[in-house]
């Protein structure tokens, strides 16, 4: 359960890491899981690929891959690709000459040395080890996910699981995001303020799901609740329901209503421009036509108003062999996306922000990371009111 906790500046409570350490833990994490994701893998197909190269689709339709997760599949291989362990080309695969036994050797060592510094406790801990456990927990199943003969759903809230997949949702680096957003939301609000003083600022989270980004937008807020109104929406009722509960002891304006944002708002209930600030935390993938999904966002906002896009920004095999392994995770249809996977990067989000009517795009994330290594990006931009189109 959430818990409400004293709020503070994301950067008095968390120590942050250098660029170094950042791509040390995530380069130590790619290896071990493309690691573990090819002796599962291997082990899985042995007989049916080897240095003969096969077409992707007829191998899925030999190891009796269903249709929905034909996706996930050839994600898998092409990580595999990237990982040195598969030579692919125009939708074949073949093994590249890696060796068997040192494969063995490897997955022990890295899956020691995961293991030691996740014990251990010092800085990777949070950011290595939650993901590691997950992951290693997962790879074994993919077969069965791949089969149909278990959903992603199944895999990750299994009760084996769901604390791990939990953890990955509230360590290290989406704490920093959450803090980050948040601060600068609040930052928004005062500069709103000092233009207006008395101005009732509306406030819209899309896909708010357990909460955690709302706790400190609320706690950042809370010393001027009489001047908030805050809409907490998600696709799912049961969010809003454990949501009203949660959230009861702040004092603003709260209002709990279900969208889905990749459909029209105003179809939903929603009025045209009735919010001051949009935003939306690891949701926007989620949705099949980014296009469609920031149109509606766009539609939402009052002119002038601002969107802050807290999203994946960078592929990565432990994302797919984890959150992969669900339905949503593969909506996408628009073409905007890094090819197998649901993630869009910053140069496409500041595009598109540009395209479909927002001005002064700004992208943030973990300090001291060059924009495109990050793992995770907030996109902002402030909608242009109709004088200036
Ligand atoms: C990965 S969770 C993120 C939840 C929360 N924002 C956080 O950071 O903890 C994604 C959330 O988006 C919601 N969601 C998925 N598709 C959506 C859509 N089309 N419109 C609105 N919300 C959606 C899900 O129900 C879920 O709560």
């Amino acid at each position: 359960m959430l818990q409400i906790s004293e709020s503070k500046s994301i950067f008095q409570r968390e120590e942050l890491y250098s660029y170094e350490q950042f791509s040390e833990t995530l380069s130590i994490r790619k290896k071990t899981t493309g690691a573990l994701l090819a002796k599962t893998m291997f082990t899985w197909l042995s007989g049916q690929i080897s240095s003969i190269p096969v077409q992707i689709s007829t191998l899925a339709e030999r190891v009796n891959v269903v249709k929905s997760q034909e996706k996930l599949f050839t994600a898998l291989l092409l990580s595999l690709k990237e990982e040195g362990y598969l030579h692919e080309e125009a939708g074949f695969v073949k093994k590249t000459s890696f060796d068997e036994i040192k494969l063995d050797k490897l997955v022990n060592d890295l899956g020691r040395k995961g293991l030691a510094t996740y014990g251990k406790g010092d800085w990777l801990t949070n950011t290595y080890g939650p993901f590691f456990e997950l992951a290693q927990s997962c790879i074994p199943k993919l077969p069965e996910v791949l089969r149909g003969e278990m959903s992603g759903v199944q895999l990750l809230f299994s009760p084996d699981n769901y604390s791990r997949t939990m953890a990955t949702y509230t360590n290290h680096v989406p704490e920093v995001y959450y803090g980050l957003i948040a601060e600068q939301i609040v930052d928004k609000c005062h500069k709103i303020w000092a233009l207006r003083p008395e101005h009732k600022i509306r406030i819209l989270e899309i896909g708010a799901g357990s909460g955690y980004g709302t706790i400190r937008m609320l706690e950042g807020l809370q010393e001027h609740s009489d001047k908030v109104h805050f809409c907490f929406t998600d696709i799912g009722n049961s969010f809003l329901r454990r949501a009203k509960r949660t959230f009861k002891q702040f004092d603003c304006e709260l209002e709990f209503r279900l969208l889905d944002i990749s459909k029209d708002s105003t179809e939903q209930g929603f009025a045209k421009e009735s919010f001051d600030i949009v935003f939306a935390t690891n949701v926007l993938h989620a949705t099949p036509d980014l296009r469609v999904t920031v149109g509606n966002v766009r539609d939402l906002l009052a002119p002038e108003g601002s969107v802050y896009i807290n999203e994946i920004a960078t592929e990565s095999i432990t994302n797919t062999v984890t959150y992969g392994t669900t339905s949503g995770w593969w909506l996408s249809t628009d073409g905007l996306r890094i090819p197998y996977t649901p993630v869009a990067s910053t140069t496409t989000f500041r595009n598109l922000l540009a395209e479909i009517g927002f001005k002064d795009i700004e992208v943030f994330g973990y300090p001291g990371i060059p924009e495109s290594e990050l793992p995770q990006a907030i996109i902002q931009g402030v909608k242009k009111s109709i004088h200036h189109e």
